[in-house]
């Protein structure tokens, strides 16, 4: 049985920001009540003509992932990528990402959907790759391009505010020293709340002519995300916190072992929430979502990347990712640096 480790991380956002002040001249919103509810107070939207796309955001965060992890792009052995918002209905954007890096082997490429929880899906699907000895060495991406698909209406205020676009990426890779690297991975879900948090079209049940014959009106509009907000928020709390303790006692460790927590950017309130439950201190938790949005799921990579880049995370440490999303679906990851 082998190990797997993080070899090499990046990130890429559109350089288009857009603050509360811009989506306020959208719609009917303000600077303070997005603060006052979620932290965010600027937010990257892909902009027309950029060249940007879920696939190509992914490309760029993987590039500078791999020359950071020191291998070749033909030394990737599977691809897995995790995104809400694909490109295409189908294929999936992670045969997209190896066509744009020019790998040139016949690697396998992975699409992963669970949304929020998508990169903490997607890093132990990579993991359980490597612990086998099947494959060395993965590329797991988490993308998105939400502004592409948002409601910018007064309508769709209560969501539209939140997310933001960009990627994160990561290599992984068999560690050599076994104790470093990825120690678990936890993973659940809970598909009775699968509405909660949702976009019904297009889909086959939700087909794009359908929707329009059934809804001249366009009142309303299934190819939108729909948000519970207060529900959500009630469960992420939860399940994080869950998760969190799942992950450090199957390791026999404790809540004073972590050197660095990543919570996906869900709401900053979320993240001071299990803050403050864990009785963690400011710097054992990343947040850069006054920045960007929640990104789905580029958020941890891209907070994992900043984090490391800023010299937060060092050799040794124990660092743990944790997400929460759509579906519901929820999951921790626990590592030695
Ligand atoms: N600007 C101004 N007012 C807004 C608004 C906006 N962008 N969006 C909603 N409002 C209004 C509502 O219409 C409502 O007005 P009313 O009281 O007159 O009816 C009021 O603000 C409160 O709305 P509500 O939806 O109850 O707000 P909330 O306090 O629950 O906050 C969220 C909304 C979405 C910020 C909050 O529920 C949340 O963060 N939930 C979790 C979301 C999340 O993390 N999702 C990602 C999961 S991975």
């Amino acid at each position: 049985m082998y190990q797997s480790k993080i070899a090499g991380l990046g990130s890429y956002v559109p350089e288009n920001v857009v603050t509360n002040d811009d989506l306020s001249k959208l719609m009917d919103t303000n600077d303070a009540w997005i603060q006052e509810r979620t932290g965010i107070k600027e937010r990257r939207h892909i902009k027309k003509g950029d060249g940007n796309s879920t696939s190509v955001m992914g490309f760029k965060a993987a590039k500078i992932a791999i020359e950071r992890a020191k291998i070749s792009k033909d030394d990737i052995d599977l691809i897995v990528f995790a995104t809400l918002s694909p490109d295409l209905y189908f294929p999936g954007c992670g045969v997209m990402v190896q066509e744009l890096l020019g790998i040139n082997n016949t690697c396998p490429a992975i699409d992963v959907r669970d949304q929020c929880s998508g990169f903490v899906y997607a890093i132990s699907v990579a993991d359980q790759f490597i612990k086998t000895g099947m494959y060395k060495n993965v590329l797991v991406i988490g993308s998105e391009n939400h502004s592409g698909g948002l409601d910018f209406s007064d309508r769709g205020r209560s969501i539209s505010v939140i997310f933001g676009d960009g990627a994160g990426a990561a290599v992984l890779t068999r560690s050599n020293h076994i104790g470093q690297g990825i120690l678990s991975t936890h993973l659940h879900s809970e598909g009775k709340h699968v509405m909660e948090l949702s976009q019904k079209g297009p889909s086959t049940e939700y087909w794009v002519p359908q929707i329009i014959a059934d809804n001249p009106q366009g009142d309303d509009i299934p190819y939108y995300p729909y948000m519970n907000g207060p529900f959500v928020f009630k469960h992420a709390i939860t399940r994080f916190t869950e998760v969190i303790l799942e992950g450090l006692k199957a390791n026999g460790l404790e809540i004073d072992d972590i050197n660095m927590l990543i919570p996906h950017q869900a709401n900053l309130r979320i993240s001071q929430f299990i803050q403050q439950k864990l009785k963690l201190s400011d710097d054992q938790v990343f947040n850069n979502i006054q920045k960007y949005g929640n990104t789905t799921a580029a958020s941890i990579p891209i907070a994992l990347t900043e984090a490391w880049e800023q010299g937060k995370i060092k050799d040794g440490d124990t660092v743990v990712l944790a997400a929460f999303g759509s579906g519901f679906t929820w999951g921790s990851v626990i590592m030695e640096w």
